[in-house]
């Protein structure tokens, strides 16, 4: 199975982001992760879509949208609008989840649902056709560099079961303290996509190239199937 690496964006050098994101760029990572916060579906406030607009010229990469806002129907078009290719809501954000991810795709965007580490799979019911991707939390959002929430490995092979079993294409991303080692445990359980944080592809250290070979390195041979 392929293996997607995002680099979250919040965890690069902000003092010189273009050229941080030519290094991941030429690094090789597959996407570039926007954790987007609003001091109140999270404690903690980062950027909007305006540094989106602004770095869609300066790379190729796909953006990957993390929406860790309050009803997030309400801001779709400015952060479509503004280059994000996969837009990512939270389960737990939205009063009406399957009419949000309908929303996505009716502005071109892939549509993904997020779920924090104690809301429990079966809130994906109903609105697995409406996804393209979904997103396991596996800390609490809201900051980088936290701790991993260990009963979030066995909901990851719980959903890669499900999918397996419904002949999905879904893909299954996590987030949330990938580091090498906590990458293997979550590949061996059928993730698919790392979000790649202050654990990995930005530690400190290593070059953004030696993070990225040590990241691909520890997933190599690692799926389920
Ligand atoms: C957490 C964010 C993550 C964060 C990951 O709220 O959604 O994307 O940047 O950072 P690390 O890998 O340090 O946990
Ligand atoms: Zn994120």
């Amino acid at each position: 199975m392929e293996m997607i690496i995002s680099a979250s964006v919040m965890c690069a050098d902000l003092t010189r982001l273009g050229e941080d994101i030519a290094a991941l760029e030429a690094a090789g990572v597959d996407w570039l992760h926007f954790d987007i916060m609003d001091a109140h579906f999270v404690p903690n406030l980062t950027f909007g879509p305006d540094l989106i607009r602004n770095l869609r010229p300066v790379t190729r990469l796909p953006f990957d949208v993390h929406l860790m806002i309050e009803e997030p129907i309400r801001y779709l078009d400015r952060y479509r609008e503004a280059g994000a290719d996969w837009i990512v809501v939270h389960a737990e954000a939205c009063g009406h989840l399957q009419r949000t991810l309908a929303a996505i795709r009716d502005l071109g965007a892939r549509p993904g649902v997020a779920l924090n580490p104690s809301t429990p799979l079966s809130a994906l019911d109903y609105v697995l056709d409406d996804a393209d991707l979904v997103l396991l939390m596996t800390v609490n959002p809201g900051y980088a560099g936290q701790r991993l929430v260990e009963a979030t490995l066995p909901k990851i092979g719980q959903l890669a079961d499900r999918l397996a079993e419904e002949g999905r294409n879904t893909i299954l991303q996590v987030d949330g303290n990938v580091s090498f080692e906590n990458a293997r445990r979550m590949a061996l359980q059928g993730a698919r996509c790392f979000v790649a944080g202050s654990s990995s592809v930005f530690a400190e250290g290593l070059t953004r190239a030696e993070g990225t070979r040590r990241l691909r390195e520890a997933l190599e041979g690692e799926s389920r199937s």
